[in-house]
Order: structure tokens, then C-alpha cells, then sequence
């Protein structure tokens, strides 16, 4: 966790000395995962040009600290006990391009208003976890896209090749993962300056507004939340005779889709007087749901790492799939391990949601439960944008509550695909995005994301439905 106090420490100097991991199990290596069949990994057209990379990749200072990775799992394993709630956002795939002050302050300003509003609505911490400083590799549906006639390789993240339609542009060029790896160490060097020099501070929220929200319906309530927590603050620091430390601290955690193994890999490290190896990359890697095989290469991989686990499960999933899964990954059912973010689709949700629920219920495991209602709700409008319609994701979160409750089950956190600039990628919201005002600010080049309002407006209804159901 990045947090306003240090927490590094000489235990985070990593050593290189090969030793037999904790979780005892056999073979497992940080590249085991190379025997394994390895999905959405890009095709390098020199071998020993990608070999050079990972050997200096190797060498280079881990970006996160196991005390923050073990720190961020207890976290998760709160939330998993109902005492905390998650906030995981932020693009879908960053861009070396996007490795701005500006855009890097505005994600962690809107992350930073969605968790005061859920703070004070849901009456829990909030644990925030940004798609940000790694997420850079993306698995695609299609190996090829097609424009105008022209077929080429399709675009697998900054770190792989370049959004570009050229024949050369999406050749796959290994220096890039070098880029990844720096432009993450300037996008979190940032982040933890921020965070040090007090931005995050609650006593500074008035100064964290985004101008775009300023002029929104939805700026009455949420400068009422504000209101009300400057005047519980400014209460408590009265108590203390002076500003109220504890609250004031505010973390941050990072983490991005475990999908380049060479990448992930070759970060993956020991650290003295700690058992295991940790991928220090990031605080927290994901499965994404086209690489969840049971047997293959990423599975694999995670198996090994001590990090906390998000694994991405969608409409294909069955209990049969998935229990297998838990097995491999958290074999000693250990808290904050496992967050399972299911992401379903609005039309699928009710069918596909309760046999898992029932199935990791009966198997006696705790895991954390995440909705993702954003992937599953993916669609394209006739001229060509790929949207998501705010409706049909609130729908999936309204649903993914009730339908947990229900079943005696506990939905702790959000994975949301958003950003804090004023974009038009998904339709709907306040403001009433429809098919033709997509054009205006349709930056994304994958996923559409939430701009900063409808963010903001989906953390409130979040605390709506929650006190429908505290009333009900
Ligand atoms: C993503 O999170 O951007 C993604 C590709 O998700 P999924 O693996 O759930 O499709
Ligand atoms: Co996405």
C-alpha cells in the first residue's frame, strides 16, 4: 500500500538466492509457467532481443514492497469479512502516452471522491486499489483486425505494440516492456509523492473537485457528504488538539491484469526474512477471464506469488470450473488471498451468479466477492464505438447486491473501468451521454471507461442502495 507513511524497509531488498517457497509447492518457479500452454502472449520476432529486456528487467528495483503486498492482503481479507469495502478503478489499458501529472492527479482525485462517498455512505473503510501503474498488456478476442481491407495484428497494450494501424506499429517490440516498466515507476513515484506531501489528506478534500464535476446535478449531494465529513473531522481534531492523524492517512494500492508472464515474471522476487516469492510489480495481479485455464501458463504462474489473487470470473464459469481453480490458487484457504470478480453482464447475472455463490458457500471457503459490471455489458452502436451503457451497469451492480444478500453472501467491492478526465465513452449517466455525443471525447483504445461524473454518480447510487436495503 502506498500510504502517507513510509513502509519501506531493508526486508524489501530483494536477494536472488533460490530457496523452497512457502506454500510448499513442488516445482514451482517464477518461469515454471514457460512448460505450461501460455494464451495472449505476443510472438516476438528475435528471441534473444526479448532475453536482453528480461535480463535487465531482472535487475531493476522491485516497484511495490511485500510489507505493502501482505499489507493490502490483510486489508482484503477485511473486506471479505464485511468490514471494508473495495474500490478497484482506472483505465482499461494505460497508455505510455497517458503518463501525465494531470491525468495520473485527476484518476486519483475521482478514486479518491467515489471512496469519501463510500466511506461516509456505507459506513466502512474503503480500500482503494488503482488499474493503474502496470496496466499496460491486454488480452484481446481477436489475434487480427481488419480496416478497410487491410488486416493486421490486433493491438495488445503498450507494452507489447503500438495502437497505430500500420504494419509496423503492431509489430511486437520487446524494448516496450523496459517502457512499461519505467513509465510504472514514474506514474507511482508520482502517486507516492502525492500521497506524502498530504493530497490526499481528507482535511484537503475541498481542493480535490474535479472542474467538470463542479457543474453536475450531482454536486449537491456530494458536497453534502463533504460537508458533513469536514465537520466530523474538524470535531475530532478538536478532541485531539490538533489534525486527526489516523483518518487523515489515506492508501492507495496498485495493481494490473498478471498477463505478460515474461513481464510479471521476471519481477517476481524473494526478500530476505520473508518466506515466498512476491511479485513486486504490483500490490495486487489479476486473472483475466480468457487466461484463467485450470492448466495453463497464468495459472500457473499466480499459483507461486504471494501477492493477493483477483480472478476474473465470467458467464462460462461453472462451479465445477471454479472450484478446481480455488484449489490450485489458495490451497490453505488463507485470508485476503482470493478476490473473485465476476463480471456477468446485466442479462446473465441472475442466472449465472447464484450456482457460484452456492458452490464456493458449500466448499467452506472465505473469498473476497467483487462485482465487475462493467465487461460484461460491452456492446458496439452502428457507427463503430465500443460503449457500455451506464443503465446496464448499474442494472449488474444493483443485481450483484441483491442477489449476494439473498444468498447469504456479502458483496465486497467494485472493479470499475473509469477515469478522472471528462471523456464520452460510455452512454448514459447525469448528463445523458447518448450514440452521437460519444464522438466529442471518445479517447479509449480498448475498453470504454466511465468519465469522472458518472463515476461519482455511480458511487452514490452504490450508497443508495445500500440504505434501501438498511431501511428495508
Ligand atoms: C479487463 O479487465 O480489462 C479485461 C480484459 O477483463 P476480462 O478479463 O474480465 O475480460
Ligand atoms: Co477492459
Amino acid at each position: 500500500m502506498i500510504t502517507g507513511v513510509r513502509t519501506v524497509s531493508p526486508v524489501d531488498n530483494p536477494v536472488a538466492s533460490p530457496r523452497a517457497d512457502a506454500r510448499g509447492t513442488a516445482a514451482w518457479r517464477p518461469d515454471s509457467w514457460r512448460s505450461r500452454p501460455a494464451l495472449q502472449l505476443p510472438k516476438y520476432p528475435e528471441a534473444e532481443a526479448l532475453d536482453r529486456v528480461l535480463g535487465k528487467l531482472g535487475t531493476l528495483p522491485p516497484l511495490v514492497t511485500s510489507g505493502e503486498v501482505l499489507t493490502l492482503k490483510e486489508q482484503l481479507a477485511h473486506a471479505a469479512a464485511g468490514k471494508a469495502f473495495v474500490l478497484q478503478g482506472g483505465d482499461c489499458a494505460e497508455s505510455f502516452d497517458g503518463c501525465e501529472s494531470p491525468r495520473i492527479a485527476a484518476l486519483l482525485k475521482v478514486l479518491l471522491q467515489m471512496s469519501l462517498v463510500l466511506v461516509y455512505g456505507l459506513n466502512r473503510p474503503v480500500v482503494r486499489v488503482g488499474r493503474m501503474a502496470g496496466q499496460y498488456a491486454k488480452p484481446r478476442s481477436a489475434d487480427l483486425e481488419t480496416r478497410n481491407g487491410l488486416t493486421l495484428p490486433s493491438y495488445r497494450g503498450d507494452n507489447v505494440n503500438a495502437p497505430a494501424f500500420t504494419a509496423e506499429a503492431r509489430i511486437p517490440d520487446p524494448q516496450r516492456l523496459l517502457s512499461g516498466y519505467y513509465h510504472a515507476a514514474a506514474t507511482l513515484n508520482f502517486v507516492r509523492g502525492l500521497i506524502d506531501g498530504g493530497f490526499t489528506d481528507l482535511h484537503q478534500l475541498a481542493t480535490w473537485n474535479l472542474g467538470f464535476v463542479e457543474h453536475s446535478e450531482l454536486r449537491h449531494e456530494y458536497e453534502k457528504i463533504s460537508r458533513s465529513v469536514l465537520d466530523a473531522l474538524r470535531f475530532i481534531d478538536s478532541l485531539q488538539h490538533g489534525p486527526a492523524d489516523v483518518l487523515s492517512q489515506i492508501s492507495m494500492a496498485t495493481s494490473h491484469e498478471a498477463l505478460h508472464l515474461h513481464y510479471e515474471s521476471a519481477l517476481t522476487r524473494e526478500v530476505p526474512r520473508r518466506s515466498g516469492w512476491f511479485n513486486l510489480s504490483t500490490h495486487m495481479p489479476w486473472i483475466g477471464m480468457r487466461t484463467a485455464g485450470l492448466d495453463g501458463a497464468h495459472v500457473e504462474y499466480c499459483r507461486g506469488i504471494q501477492n493477493p489473487l483477483g480472478i476474473k470470473v465470467g458467464p462460462s464459469v461453472d462451479p465445477d470450473d471454479l472450484l478446481p481453480l480455488l484449489d490450485v490458487l489458495d490451497p490453505d484457504n488463507e485470508p485476503g488471498r482470493i478476490t473473485l470478480i465476476h463480471r456477468l453482464g446485466s442479462d446473465k447475472i441472475d442466472a449465472r451468479l447464484p450456482p457460484l455463490l452456492d458452490a464456493v458457500k458449500r466448499s467452506g471457503r472465505t473469498v473476497l466477492w467483487v462485482s465487475d459490471p462493467m465487461h460484461g455489458n460491452t456492446e458496439s452502436t452502428k457507427s463503430g464505438y465500443k460503449t457500455r451503457r451506464f443503465e446496464r451497469i448499474f442494472t449488474e451492480l444493483r443485481r450483484a447486491f441483491e442477489i449476494h444478500r439473498d444468498l447469504g453472501s456479502h458483496l465486497g467491492g467494485v472493479h470499475l473501468e473509469l477515469t478522472g478526465d471528462d471523456v464520452t465513452e460510455c452512454i448514459g449517466g447525469a448528463r445523458g451521454i447518448d450514440e452521437a455525443g460519444l464522438q466529442r471525447a471518445y479517447r479509449s483504445h480498448v475498453d470504454p471507461r466511465l468519465n469522472c461524473e458518472q463515476a461519482l454518480e455511480l458511487a452514490l447510487q452504490i450508497v443508495h442502495l445500500h440504505q434501501e436495503e438498511a431501511g428495508a
